[in-house]
C-alpha cells in the first residue's frame, strides 16, 4: 500500500522519516546483543538507516529526488564525521543556497529564467497592447535576475518596466542590472504588490501559487490589461489565448485578458 502525506512540507516529512528510522535503529542496536554479539560496524548501521529511509520515503510518497536525498543524507553525514569535515563549509553552502533560492522553501518557486524566444513573444504582446491601448506598463512578478525588466524597459511603447523580487541574491543582481540597463526593481513580495498600475503582468512561477495569484489578478488588474503566465496555467480558468513557442523547451504562454 502506498500512502501520501501531501499536505506535509517535504522537508518535514523527510526529516520525520529519518528520525523514525534512527529510533528504529537505536532500538535494534539495543535488542541485537540478544541475537548477534556486538560490535556492529557503524557503516553497516548507516547503510541500514539510508536504505530503510529510502524505502519508507517511497512508501509515504516523497518524490524520487527526495529519495536520493534520503539516502545521501546519513551516508554524507557519516563520511563527513569520518573525514572531520568542517561544518562551517556546509553552513556556508546552505547560506548561499538560501540567499539564492529563498522562495523555493517559502513559496515552492525556484529560480529559472525566461529565455530570448519568450522575450520576443512578450515584445509582440507589447506591440499589440501599444497599438490598441496606448502606453504599456509592464510588471514581472518574481523578476529573478531582472532580464525581462531590463529588456522591456528598452521596448518602444513601454512607459514603465518594473520587477519585484524577494530572494536576496537575485534581488541584488537585478537591482544593479536595472541601474545599468533600465527599469525599476523593488525588494517586494508578490502578494504585497499592487497590480492596478500595470497593463501587462508576467509571471513565471510554479503551479503552487497560481490559484491565489489569479484571485489577486482578477481583483486588481485594470480592464483591458493582460496577465501572462509562463508554463503554469491558472487551474480551471480558460485562457484567452495560448501561445506555443518554438524554443527548445517548447514554452507555453497562457494569456488572460482582463
Ligand atoms: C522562475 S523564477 C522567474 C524569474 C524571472 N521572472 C524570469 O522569468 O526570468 C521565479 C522568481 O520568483 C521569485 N519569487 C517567488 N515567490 C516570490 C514572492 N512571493 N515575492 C517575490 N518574488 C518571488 C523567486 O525568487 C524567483 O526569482
Amino acid at each position: 500500500m502506498k500512502i501520501t502525506l501531501e499536505k506535509w512540507p517535504k522537508i518535514i516529512l523527510a526529516l520525520t522519516v529519518q528520525a523514525g528510522v534512527l529510533v528504529m535503529i537505536v532500538c535494534g542496536v539495543w535488542l541485537a546483543p540478544y541475537f548477534f554479539p556486538p560490535p556492529y560496524a557503524p557503516i553497516v548501521l548507516v547503510l541500514i538507516q539510508a536504505v530503510v529511509a529510502v524505502l519508507i520515503s517511497y512508501w509515504v510518497g516523497l518524490p524520487r529526488w527526495w529519495q536520493w536525498i534520503q539516502f545521501l543524507l546519513p551516508v554524507g553525514l557519516y563520511f563527513g564525521v569520518v573525514i572531520e569535515f568542517n561544518p562551517l563549509w556546509a553552513l556556508g553552502v546552505f547560506a548561499v543556497l538560501w540567499l539564492l533560492f529563498r522562495n523555493t522553501f517559502k513559496e515552492r518557486v525556484p529560480l529559472y529564467l525566461t529565455n530570448q524566444t519568450t522575450r520576443q513573444a512578450l515584445k509582440k504582446m507589447v506591440k499589440e497592447l501599444h497599438r490598441t491601448q496606448g502606453e504599456v506598463s509592464f510588471l514581472d512578478l518574481g523578476c529573478g535576475l531582472g532580464g525581462n525588466v531590463v529588456f522591456m524597459s528598452q521596448q518602444r511603447g513601454v512607459i514603465k518596466s518594473t520587477g519585484v523580487e524577494t530572494a536576496p541574491i537575485p534581488y541584488a543582481f537585478s537591482k544593479v542590472y536595472s541601474w545599468i540597463g533600465g527599469g525599476i526593481i523593488y525588494a517586494q513580495d508578490i502578494w504585497k504588490t499592487d497590480l492596478s498600475h500595470y497593463t501587462l503582468v508576467y509571471a513565471f512561477l510554479s503551479p503552487e501559487p497560481m490559484p491565489k495569484l489569479w484571485q489577486k489578478v482578477k481583483k486588481e488588474m485594470p480592464k483591458g490589461s493582460v496577465f501572462i503566465t509562463n508554463s503554469f496555467a491558472v487551474p480551471n480558468v480558460d485562457p484567452s489565448d495560448i501561445w506555443q513557442l518554438s524554443d527548445v523547451r517548447e514554452t507555453i504562454l497562457y494569456l488572460y485578458r482582463l
